[in-house]
């Protein structure tokens, strides 16, 4: 324990080179607390992930652009790369309440979520302080989770909820008016942490015969064991971890912190190097990453197909 927050607290100096990726220190990695990985990872084609993960990946990418330029469709390459899109909705801002969009996606008649993330330094600082510990989730918005015991990131959840409301009538208005079918939750970075809750949250408001999918890169830690069961059982979330980024490492397990299942792991920076990883906090996985090896350009990417998430391809 004193060892992993030691080695935590080595993370801002690893984060004043943003620029430069650190070396691995070929020490013994740290344990980790707890292991309930189900197996092996098995290799995940960039087929799989262009089908599943690309799209998703876009939007989220997105999301980084000016509120203008997303209204407009008009965000340079991260809106090219999506044919077909209308823009709904959008809500929070670029300061201190992250900016959300809901579009509909033609191609396969899905309205589609996507929550900015924030850039690699204030996530980490969001993660790891000390005042963003774990409270219960607020159970009048999610009734049916009433006595489970669980408790999510306190900072992700009030953030979550300052556009809970807006989004949740926006989405619903979306399905009304275009008949779409599925509802695509997306975000990278904080934005993925905000997805998965409001991945919930759609899910619990919709009709059953509509699919909701949650999709993340970079996905910090979010809630308590507890929580990820819940996400795991009633909602469903994929998450893309990159190399040795950190953010997928935090908050620590040990402070009581749990990933749901559905990481697939970069193994290396080939672009096809791609695993499925079992149960939650595999540590074969990023789980098993050592933070003395951690690089903060891995958070951004490239990811696959040349995705990179931050605002500095938006025109
Ligand atoms: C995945 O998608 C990218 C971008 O559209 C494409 O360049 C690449 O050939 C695709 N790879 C596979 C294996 O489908
Ligand atoms: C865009 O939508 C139109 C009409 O539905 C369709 O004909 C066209 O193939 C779509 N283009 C792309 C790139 O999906
Ligand atoms: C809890 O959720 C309800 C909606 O069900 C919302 O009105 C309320 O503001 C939320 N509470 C907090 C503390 O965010
Ligand atoms: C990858 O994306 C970057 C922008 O993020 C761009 O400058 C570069 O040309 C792209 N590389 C390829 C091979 O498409």
């Amino acid at each position: 324990m004193l060892t992993l927050i030691s080695l935590l607290s080595l993370l801002p100096a690893a984060l004043s080179l943003p620029l430069s990726k650190t070396v691995a220190i070929s020490n013994p990695q740290p344990k980790t607390v707890s292991n309930r990985a189900a197996g092996d990872p098995t290799p995940f084609s960039l087929t799989d992930a262009n089908s599943t993960l690309l799209r998703p990946a876009q939007f989220a990418r997105v999301a980084y652009c000016s509120s203008a330029s997303i209204t407009a469709w008009d965000c340079g390459g991260p809106c090219d790369a999506l044919k077909n899109i209308t823009f709904l909705q959008s809500g929070g801002d670029q300061g201190k309440i992250p900016l959300y969009f809901i579009a509909h996606d033609a191609q396969d008649n899905s309205i589609v979520v996507a929550h900015e993330g924030t850039d690699a330094k204030n996530i980490l600082s969001i993660v790891n302080d000390a005042e963003f510990g774990l409270v219960p989730l607020n159970v009048s918005r999610f009734p049916e989770t009433a006595g489970k015991g669980i408790t999510v990131h306190d900072g992700f959840q009030q953030t979550f909820e300052r556009t809970a409301d807006g989004l949740l009538a926006g989405v619903m208005a979306g399905i009304a008016s275009t008949g779409a079918t599925k509802v695509v939750v997306t975000g990278h970075s904080l934005g993925a942490a905000l997805a998965t809750m409001t991945g919930a949250m759609i899910k619990d408001a919709v009709d059953p015969s509509v699919a909701v999918s949650v999709t993340g890169f970079g996905l910090p830690r979010g809630g308590n064991a507890a929580w990820a069961d819940f996400l795991d059982s009633g909602v469903g979330v994929t998450y893309m971890s990159n190399q040795q980024d950190p953010v997928p490492t935090v908050p620590p397990q040990f402070l009581g912190f749990q990933h749901s299942s559905g990481e697939i792991h970069i193994v290396d920076d080939s672009g096809t190097n791609i695993v499925a990883c079992p149960g939650q906090d595999n540590e074969a996985c990023s789980t098993g990453n050592s933070l003395l090896a951690a690089s903060i350009p891995d958070h951004l990417g490239p990811y696959f197909d040349n995705i990179t998430f931050g605002g500095s391809q938006c025109s």
